[in-house]
């Protein structure tokens, strides 16, 4: 078997996956997130290290996993987050994550001192949640820690330099940091020199197939693995969530509702503009790229309607209602924004709202509402994609989404694309795995593991008749957001 270490924001969870894909048991181990201030969002890496431990160390003990057995293991690991080391590789002060928004007078630093050149560079603007404008507030706020600072990584190189003793960064995550020239595939020295950044502390790059090296005898030791256990780069959560979905060509967009959405293709040629107005990343295979743009408030969206309008319903029954509304929720919309929005807009002020309430409007017209709001949101990304040319033709859904029938209709229909989930979805963890398998030779590429680990269930193809209905709704969703703006 492979492992794949799902290492997330709240938890870490590990995949045992063997060769025809099939997951053959799991454990996840649970970690503290700390806010010590509001906006911080920090979390030990020591309690990375110890949680990827423990889930190792009860796939051996719990579940009778035999450690000459687990040929390989790889990671999917959140984004962005900045892990300092000294001298000696020990940890210089909490890691700073992906959803800390400490770093807002950065972001404008950056735009001030390189203006569009940084967006040439990177493929993207800076935005609060990137590695660089944490760098820069460490270099402004702890002058004592950025002196000791010999090297800086991200969570999921920090545990697998704990497993393998060698220290490195895969490029799909090494996009994420906003240091690495995307068309070059080297740290940016224009970057490094303009924000005084050095690059020595820039660590070593690998791609996300790479042998990072064996399992060191220490880790062994601690976790009952053998040291014959080769480990590979793995890849950022995004990358490694679109491996595992199969997003592996032009001709597949994906949809994911977690608390946040995502809309996520899969991207050929690093020349690709976007802008800025999505982020632009390394895929988890070389050379190829993904784009992707975030909706705030997605899952989050449906969460906040029930726990404010419907705290005694259950979850399933009441997305479920929305059946008993129509296409278009008899004339109610909704805009998700009720936590600001990133993509498209970038817009930490806007707000949501529920357009043409009427007097015979039922609570299940409002759950159809945001089901529906929450797709308009991903439309507008979709219809970038469009505006660009793409020819994609299918929409792998994942997460909430793919978890109702009539939502998977409503996203056929408002995308005007076929929809389609996956049998089995395992999220990041198997894209995760999925590595390990292709670094270990199982399979010669990634599309070839693709074809034996990636399964897709029911086609839901786009209804004519709600197509031409949502097109109509779509004008009205997409004007609320100019005409909201500035009202809050
Ligand atoms: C992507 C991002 C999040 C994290 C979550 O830019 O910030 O999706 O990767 O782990």
């Amino acid at each position: 078997v492979v492992l794949g270490v799902d290492l997330g924001t709240s938890a870490v969870k590990v995949l045992a996956v063997d060769k025809a894909g099939t997951v053959v048991a799991q454990q996840s181990v649970g970690y503290e997130l700390q806010q010590p201030q509001p906006g911080y969002s920090e979390q030990r890496p020591e309690d990375w290290v110890t949680s990827t431990t423990a889930a190792i160390q009860r796939l051996i003990s719990e579940d009778h996993l035999k450690p000459e057995d687990i040929q390989g293991i790889s990671y999917s690991g959140q984004m962005h987050g900045l892990v300092l080391l000294d001298a000696n590789h020990q940890v210089l002060r909490p890691a700073i994550l992906w959803n800390d928004t400490r770093t807002t007078p950065q972001c404008h630093e950056i735009e001030r001192v390189m203006g569009d050149q940084f967006v040439e560079i990177t493929g993207n603007r800076p935005l609060e949640g990137f590695t660089l404008p944490k760098l820069l507030w460490v270099k402004e706020n702890e002058p004592e820690i950025w002196a000791q600072t010999d090297c800086f990584v991200l969570p999921k190189d920090y545990v697998r330099y704990r497993m393998t003793g060698q220290l490195a960064m895969d490029y799909s995550d090494a996009t994420g940091t906003v240091l690495l020239d995307v068309k070059t595939g080297k740290w940016s020295k224009t970057i490094c020199e303009q924000l005084g950044v050095p690059e020595r502390i820039c660590p070593p790059l690998m791609k996300s197939v790479d042998f990072a090296g064996n399992v060191t005898p220490k880790y062994a030791q601690q976790t009952g693995l053998t040291i014959t256990t080769k480990v590979y780069g793995g890849a950022a959560d995004n990358a490694a969530g679109a491996v595992g979905a199969g997003i592996l060509s032009e001709d597949k967009v994906m949809a994911s509702i977690g608390t946040s959405g995502v809309v996520l293709k899969y991207e050929d040629n690093p020349n690709t503009n976007y802008h800025g107005v999505l982020q632009f990343e390394d895929h988890a295979f070389p050379d190829k790229y993904y784009s992707m743009g975030v909706t705030l408030a997605a899952g989050y969206s449906l969460s906040w309607f029930k726990k404010t309008f419907a705290p005694d319903v259950d979850f399933t029954e009441m997305v479920a209602s929305a059946a008993k509304s129509t296409v278009g929720a008899n004339g109610l919309i909704f805009t998700p924004y009720i936590v600001g929005e990133r993509a498209p807009y970038a817009d930490a002020d806007i707000r949501g709202s529920f357009i043409g309430i009427d007097g015979t409007h039922q609570r299940y017209d409002f759950v159809r509402a945001v089901l529906e709001g929450i797709i308009f949101s991903f439309k507008d990304l979709m219809q970038i994609y469009e505006e660009h040319g793409s020819q994609f033709k299918t929409v792998v859904a994942i997460g909430g989404g793919a978890k109702s029938p009539l939502w998977l209709q409503i996203q056929a229909d408002i995308f005007n694309h076929p929809v389609v989930s996956l049998q089995n979805e395992q999220g990041p963890g198997m894209g995760a795995a999925m590595i390990a398998a292709t670094g270990l030779g199982w399979f010669d590429s990634m599309e070839d593991c693709a074809q034996t680990f990636v399964h897709y269930g029911k086609v839901y193809e786009p209804i004519a008749e709600n197509v031409t209905a949502y097109q109509q709704i779509d004008q009205v969703y997409h004007q609320a957001y100019s005409q909201t703006k500035g009202m809050t």
